[in-house]
């Protein structure tokens, strides 16, 4: 009997272990194939989280975040981590997902060792390798060292076309956020925090609001500031801010916003308990990656907390819109859909560019074929009504 190809799965923070949920999920349902799990553990308590919610066990746990990790730490930590495993585990691939330190440094170990390397949400770009920063640069570096893209759209796919990747060599699959979102909507929710456990029951509008990338640290007592004058002017609506863990987060948002009777300031929620408040949220404000992709499928009017975005997509379908950071042009823009109804309306419509539930089979159909196991599938397409 011959044996099985070996696919090691490299993740480390929060949004990653939620986007390879469905695709180990996939792999460890799918006989031709070993699946073995790595967590650099660059995320500590926000990993934990979702490993748990999703019923992941990684097989090598590395555990090396630190507080306050700078990004060259961090990534010689886990290159000189990820040696070892590679070393014992021998894969067949690697998947790195995404644009993280994580990820970068899983599709480096892996070429360096001679195992192909399969990007999942791959072709992403803004164009500006400072924003976001580290991002845009790991996503580029991990595109020169990978065998198979597994790019989450047609404009993805036409990034890297840019870049002269043979299209061969890429799969449009749809983003496997999507389909985590859809196995979410099937979860019996329950909020730990009573605050939010009532909101279930509440008529008040609540606008939900993250915010944590690095490049916006300096900008983030803007953001804390326009949340204030939003809770002020709003006092019967509700915000709710569950924070990130990063200390630099925390001291510049907490004492613009601590306080304030209708602000629910909360740790990073659960999984299941983040999608369920978004559900519940009438706008969302956000600088995050992943959120920017679930919400428009749930029909929620977004307002972006950066000058761009390497996700267009629903910018261009109108449900997405870039505000940058500068704390009255946040305000004006809530404000805006706050009280023009023809505004909010405008914005909030279910659209699903980013996917439809099937890209973690598409990405195993493409990884099987890349290992002569098996054929690709048919691409994601999105609904070009909306619907
Ligand atoms: C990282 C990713 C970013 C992604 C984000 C998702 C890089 C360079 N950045 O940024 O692309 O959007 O994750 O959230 O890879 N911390 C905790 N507990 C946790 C997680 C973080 O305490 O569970 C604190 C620690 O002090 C840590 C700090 O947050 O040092 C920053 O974490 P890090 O992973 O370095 O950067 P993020 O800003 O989270
Ligand atoms: N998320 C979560 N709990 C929270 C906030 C966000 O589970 O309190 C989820 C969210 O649904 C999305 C992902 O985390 O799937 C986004 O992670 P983050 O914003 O940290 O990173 P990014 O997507 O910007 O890289």
């Amino acid at each position: 009997m011959s044996v099985k190809p070996k696919i090691m799965t490299v993740y480390g923070t929060r949004p990653e272990a939620i986007k390879v949920a469905p695709v180990v999920s996939a792999l460890q349902n799918d006989g031709r194939f070993e699946s073995v799990v790595v967590s650099t553990g660059q995320h500590k308590e926000m990993l934990e989280q979702v490993n748990k919610r999703f019923g992941i066990t990684p097989n090598h746990d590395m555990a090396l975040m630190k507080p306050g990790q700078s990004l060259n730490e961090l990534v010689s930590r886990a290159i000189q981590g990820l040696d070892p495993i590679i070393d014992e585990e021998k894969p067949d691939v690697i998947i790195s997902q995404g644009d993280t330190s994580t990820a970068m440094v899983a599709a480096l170990a892996g070429f360096h060792k001679g195992v192909q390397v399969v990007h999942l949400e791959a072709g992403l770009r803004t164009g500006d390798i400072l924003s976001p920063f580290p991002e845009e640069a790991n996503r580029k570096i991990i595109g020169q060292l990978a065998s198979l893209h597994l790019a989450p759209t047609n404009e993805s796919r036409e990034n890297l076309r840019r870049e002269n990747f043979r299209s061969k060599d890429i799969v449009v699959t749809g983003n496997t956020v999507i389909d985590a979102l859809l196995t979410a909507s099937e979860w019996d929710v329950h909020f730990e925090d009573p605050r939010l456990e009532e909101l279930r029951n509440s008529n008040e509008k609540l606008v939900l609001v993250t915010t944590h990338r690095r490049e916006n640290l300096d900008a983030m007592k803007e953001i804390g500031g326009a949340v204030q004058d939003l809770a002020k002017s709003y006092p019967d609506h509700i915000f709710a801010l569950p924070l990130h863990l990063n200390p630099k987060v925390r001291e510049a948002v907490l004492p613009e916003v601590e306080d304030l009777p209708n602000v629910i300031i909360t740790d990073p929620l659960p999984y299941d308990q983040f999608t369920a408040l978004m559900s519940r949220a009438y706008l969302v404000l956000t600088d995050s990656g992943g959120v920017q992709e679930e919400a428009p499928s749930l029909g929620k009017p977004v307002l972006v907390m950066r000058e761009n975005t390497e996700r267009p997509e629903a910018v261009v379908a109108g449900t997405v819109k870039l505000v940058g950071t500068d704390r009255d042009r946040i305000v004006a823009e809530a404000r805006n859909l706050l009280d023009q109804d023809a505004a909010y309306q405008a914005m909030a419509n279910a659209v699903n560019p980013y996917g439809d539930g099937k890209a973690a089979a598409r990405a195993v159909a493409a990884i099987a074929e890349l290992l002569g196991v098996g054929e690709r599938i048919g691409e994601f397409e999105p609904e070009l009504d909306g619907k």
